[in-house]
């Protein structure tokens, strides 16, 4: 190990070490990564542990997933009981038992009006899923002239194509050439003169979402598929809806016959205190994705729901005529299907999916006694979400939110993650009173020491 792995000092980035050149890490910066490598090696209930055997505080549940919290042995037997007995199935004119079983239980615990699932293996696939049921579920009912999106600024749905094109983050399209035609942008709902410090929903920006009357008007709302938004957007840095926003926007679309889809990646399964976001907010789309929480990280999985009367809609034509063309060789893999289940039921047994509630007002009084700390210009919280902002160093953007992470890993043994200089957290769910005042002190320890 070198010496910046072992002192946490950032020095310049030093020669790749041989040993892990060749792994071409996904969004990472994979020399500066190389120099002092972040290493986790195994993991238990609210922690990693580092090769080394460093005991790490999980502040991030893995990447937004890992809500049941770490190597939960009923989930883990239960793969390894699926690995033994069906190692792979296709569902392709072909299925498998907990593949039904699981969309079950996933649409009793949605409720009504979601009614059917789509099974993927990530939140890009959901997302591309979703759009690609949206243009064909107009054109089976005969409006094959609604094709256009409209996603929104700082949305973030994924990498593949459709994702990257309704997504709004600029670094993640700029290399990839022209995106999918015909997508507008609504705008970004952060505001920092009306809303730094908001606890939970601000109060200011309902309005923004009238900009979709707007842009309808332009286009024409008989050429419009579908908006598709997060409900808290996670990736570019935990922005809550404004209070009546998400209500506006279903009001529209709802009035011009536009499907509004919630990408709920981050916020499905008890993120926000229901085991859905829509569920929590109060506003119904008509398709939401899922992924991440669907089976507590451990398998590869992501999940469309569709409300009552899109299958429906499908299900016409010759009875041999495969209705959607559409679908992935791993679609409801079994490993998938037996983690989901299990995890399925240690949310249920714990309560797990409702906890949120109960710890959602520690959580943001935690945060936002960080308020005051230095280079802190916003906290921002719901659920069990938090984003903390810090002000750029002139001329460097982002490399004060890196260095926070780095130094919590190295110097404070906290996972949190960063985007740019945005601080973003979504420990487990299963975490305790004391691990959440324990996360915010290691935090504001660190954030004294950066400059
Ligand atoms: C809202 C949202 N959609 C889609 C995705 C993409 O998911 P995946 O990385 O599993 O493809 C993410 C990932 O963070 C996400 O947060």
């Amino acid at each position: 190990m070198n010496d910046i792995a072992k002192t946490g000092s950032l020095a310049p980035a030093q020669a790749p070490t041989g040993q892990l050149d060749a792994f071409w890490m996904p969004f990472t910066a994979n020399r500066q990564f190389k120099a002092a490598p972040r290493l986790l090696a195994r993991a238990e209930g609210m922690h990693y542990y580092t090769p080394e055997g460093r005991q790490i505080l999980d502040g991030t549940a893995g990447l937004w997933c890992v809500n049941a919290g770490h190597c939960r042995k009923p989930i883990v037997d239960a793969i390894a009981q699926a690995a033994g007995s069906l190692d792979f199935a296709p569902t392709f004119q072909m299925g498998h038992p907990k593949a039904f079983e699981l969309s079950r239980r996933l649409v009793e615990l949605a409720g009504k009006p979601f009614n059917h699932v789509f099974f993927c293996n990530s939140g890009s696939e959901a997302v591309d899923s979703a759009l690609k049921i949206a243009l064909a579920y107009h054109r089976v009912r005969g409006e094959g002239q609604r094709t256009r999106f409209i996603g929104r600024e700082r949305g973030y749905h994924g990498v593949g194509f459709g994702g990257i094109s309704v997504g709004g983050i600029a670094g993640n399209r700029k290399m990839f050439g022209p995106m999918l035609p015909g997508v507008d942008h609504l705008q970004q709902t952060w505001n920092p003169q009306e809303m730094a410090f908001s606890r939970g929903q601000p109060a200011w920006g309902a309005h923004l979402a009238d900009e979709l009357e707007r842009i309808v008007a332009l286009h024409d709302a008989s050429t419009i598929a579908a908006v598709i938004v997060e409900p808290v957007a996670g990736s570019a840095g935990v922005l809550v809806p404004p209070v009546g926003y998400l209500e506006r926007l279903r009001a529209i679309t709802e009035k011009h016959g536009i499907l509004l889809i919630f990408d709920e990646v981050i916020t499905g399964f008890g993120r926000v205190g229901k085991p859905f976001g829509w569920q929590r907010f109060g506003v119904t789309p008509d398709l939401y994705t899922t992924a991440k929480g669907i089976n507590s990280g451990t398998v590869p999985m992501g999940a469309v729901f569709a409300r009552e009367g899109l299958y429906e809609a499908f299900m016409q034509g010759p009875q041999g005529a495969i209705e959607f063309a559409h679908g992935y060789t791993y679609s409801a893999h079994p490993l998938a299907c037996a983690a989901a289940l299990a995890t399925l039921d240690v949310y249920r047994d714990e309560g797990l999916l409702e906890r949120v509630g109960e710890l959602d007002k520690h959580w943001e009084d935690a945060l936002h006694s960080l308020k005051g700390v230095r280079n802190v210009i916003d906290i921002r919280n719901v659920g069990l979400m938090g984003a903390i902002e810090l002000e750029p160093r002139p001329g460097a953007v982002g490399a004060r939110g890196f260095d926070v992470h780095v130094k919590a890993f190295f110097e404070e043994d906290l996972l949190v993650r960063f985007t740019g200089d945005i601080l973003a957290l979504s420990p487990p769910l299963i975490v305790s009173r004391n691990q959440i005042d324990e996360i915010v002190e290691r935090l504001r320890r660190t954030l004294e020491r950066v400059e």
